[in-house]
Order: C-alpha cells, then sequence, then structure tokens
C-alpha cells in the first residue's frame, strides 16, 4: 500500500467578504478591471482578532468529523502555507493543540508557495508508507491579507485568506506524482518575519508566463506516467489564481472546460489554500463520486510546481 486516497474536506473563511467594488474604495481600481483581467469577484480578508491557523483548525475539525474517523489515528499533519502567523510555533502544532491529536503525530508546516498543498499530497503519500497510522490531515491555509501591500493595485486586489483540509488515506489507489522547483528570486517575492518591507511583491506577467506553460507540463507529464487521457479524468483542480491562466491551458490543451474547475472568483488567490479549498466547494456540491480521478496541479513562487493524481475514496 503505497498510494492515498482523499476522503473528506472541510474549509474555514473569515467573516469578512470583500467585493471588487471594496477593492476600488482602498485602491484605483474597477470591477470591471478585475473581473475582466482575474475573474475574481470577491475574496476574504481576516480582521484583526482573527488568525489563520484558527481556520485551519476549524477546517480540519470539520474534514475529520466528516471522515468519521478518531483523531487517535491519524499520524500525520502537515499544513501548506506561505504567511504562517509565527515563525515557531508552525500553525501544524496549533491544529494538533485544537483537535487534540496524539503527541505522536508528525507535525510540521510546508512552504512551497502557492504550490504547497500539491506538495503536501506526495509528503503524505511518502510518510504514510512507514506510519504506524492509516490517516494524514493536510491542511492549506493562508492570511496574505497581512502580507499584501494594499497601496499597491498589482498585487492586492488579487489575494485572499482562508483555510481548507482534507483527510487522506494510505491505500493501493492509482497515486501519481510529479514536482519541480527552479530558485527564482525576483518574479514572486516576500521577505516576511522582521524586514523592513515585509510585503509581497510580484512580476505579474513573468507569473502568468511560468504559470500557462507549466501547468499543461505538469498535466502531460501525469497523464504520460500513468497511460491515462484527459477522458480518463473526472477532474483537473489547478491552483486557483486567475481564470485567465487557467482559460489559456484550456486552449492549449484543446481540452474540455468543464474538466477544470474553478471557484476563485468567490475566493480570489488564497495560494496554498486554493486548492483543498476547490476540493471543498467540489465535495459540498456533489460533484466527486467514489473512485474519482482528480488532477491536481500547482504552480507559484519560487518557482515551484507540482501535479498528483489522486482518486477521491475507494470506488464501490
Ligand atoms: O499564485 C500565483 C500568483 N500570481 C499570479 O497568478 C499572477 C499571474 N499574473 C496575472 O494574473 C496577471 O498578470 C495580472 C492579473 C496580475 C495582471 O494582468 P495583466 O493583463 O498582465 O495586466 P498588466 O500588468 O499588463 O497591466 C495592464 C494595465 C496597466 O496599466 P497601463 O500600464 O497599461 O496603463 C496596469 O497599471 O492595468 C493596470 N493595472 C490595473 N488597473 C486597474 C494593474 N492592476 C490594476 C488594477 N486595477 N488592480
Amino acid at each position: 500500500m503505497n498510494g492515498i486516497t482523499l476522503l473528506s474536506t472541510g474549509k474555514a473563511l473569515p467573516q469578512k467578504c470583500v467585493t471588487n467594488n471594496d477593492m476600488a474604495a482602498i485602491v484605483e481600481t474597477s470591477d470591471e478591471w478585475i473581473s475582466s483581467r482575474t475573474g475574481i469577484s470577491t475574496r476574504y480578508f481576516c480582521q484583526e482578532q482573527e488568525q489563520s491557523w484558527q481556520l485551519a483548525a476549524k477546517a480540519a475539525k470539520e474534514a475529520v468529523e466528516k471522515a468519521n474517523i478518531s483523531v487517535e489515528e491519524i499520524g500525520l499533519c502537515i499544513v501548506a502555507t506561505m504567511s504562517p502567523p509565527f515563525a515557531t510555533p508552525s500553525v501544524a502544532c496549533l491544529v494538533q493543540r485544537e483537535l487534540e491529536l496524539p503527541s505522536d503525530t508528525l507535525c510540521f508546516d510546508l512552504n512551497a508557495a502557492c504550490t504547497g498543498f500539491v506538495y503536501t499530497l506526495e509528503t503524505a503519500r511518502a510518510l504514510l508508507a512507514t506510519n504506524e497510522k492509516p490517516y494524514g490531515l493536510l491542511i492549506g491555509c493562508e492570511s496574505l491579507s497581512r502580507i499584501v501591500d494594499f497601496s499597491d493595485r498589482n498585487t492586492c486586489v488579487l489575494f485572499g485568506d482562508g483555510a481548507a483540509a482534507v483527510v487522506v488515506q494510505r491505500s493501493n489507489s492509482q497515486f501519481f506524482a510529479m514536482h519541480g522547483a527552479k530558485g527564482n528570486d525576483k518574479a514572486l517575492v516576500c521577505p516576511g518575519y522582521g524586514a523592513e518591507k515585509q510585503y509581497l511583491t510580484m512580476d505579474g506577467k513573468a507569473v502568468f508566463r511560468f504559470a500557462v506553460e507549466s501547468i499543461p507540463h505538469c498535466i502531460n507529464e501525469i497523464l504520460n506516467a500513468s497511460s491515462l487521457t484527459l477522458e480518463d479524468i473526472d477532474y483537473i483542480v489547478c491552483h486557483q489564481a486567475n481564470r485567465r491562466i487557467i482559460d489559456s491551458v484550456i486552449r492549449q490543451m484543446k481540452a474540455p472546460a468543464e474538466k477544470f474547475y474553478m471557484n476563485l472568483q468567490h475566493y480570489g488567490n488564497t495560494s496554498a489554500a486554493s486548492i483543498p479549498l476547490a476540493l471543498a466547494d467540489m465535495q459540498q456540491q456533489n460533484l466527486l463520486r467514489p473512485g474519482a480521478k482528480l488532477l491536481c496541479v500547482g504552480f507559484g513562487g519560487g518557482f515551484t510546481w507540482g501535479a498528483s493524481l489522486v482518486c477521491w475514496k475507494e470506488k464501490e
């Protein structure tokens, strides 16, 4: 048994929903510009009293309840994030406390920017292969509003906060993964903790170009490795950054648009949380049948990229 399947999801959003018109009151922008250039209509921002780890714990609790498993059976808790509230404790340790996960749970945060959640899938697969316990808790969680420069209209309208969690189980189901990284310290940078100017900066066009090249590359590598075709895949769940990026991939690959799930209109770009948030909405919308083949594709700062082909539950 050296694969994993996805069992359940949970999600949590900050209370405050911010529309494009709300953003136009902060920077010189418009609903028309944001909608037509990105597809985004709303996003959620944490208010002062809201912490991303609280969202992570709430999402995780929901996923564990829906999976109907005991926390004693969870062997690892990995949180993908590039905007943790603390260097230490990790968000994963705070989730462990809130959910009362056993003290032998392997808990850590993983930063691969927007590719973070895809990296957690392969990490969980590898670690569960030798773990005594059958289940892993994988979370994507961001409070990007804390690292975004609200005077920079090139970036602040794009991002949002949120968290989502997935319970995975060690299994014999098909699992294929590919990953990559290429040191780039210019296109998407955030100095972070303690830096005088801690805000995120981005060369949007460079990231766009990278995205529309790397997504088809990731998809094709997984299809080749698994000897499957696009027809065999139920859904392709890309990192939700910009509708135009996904539309461009659909055109390039001459792929059926309905296979590419999108919910970025509601949440904006939530970095490592975007793929699990999509999975959570897909579960809520009853789109996932047991045995469904899901191809998750991430790309982002670093540059990093990666894809995992994973099944939703075991076939009935
Ligand atoms: O998770 C990965 C994270 N990053 C991304 O996914 C970003 C990928 N890149 C993109 O999505 C796009 O490049 C953006 C949405 C960021 C920008 O779209 P674009 O079509 O590449 O626009 P642009 O940067 O070429 O800007 C076009 C114009 C500029 O004005 P001028 O120079 O033509 O007069 C910008 O100043 O739009 C202006 N502009 C805005 N106008 C209104 C830039 N941001 C805004 C804004 N509102 N928020």
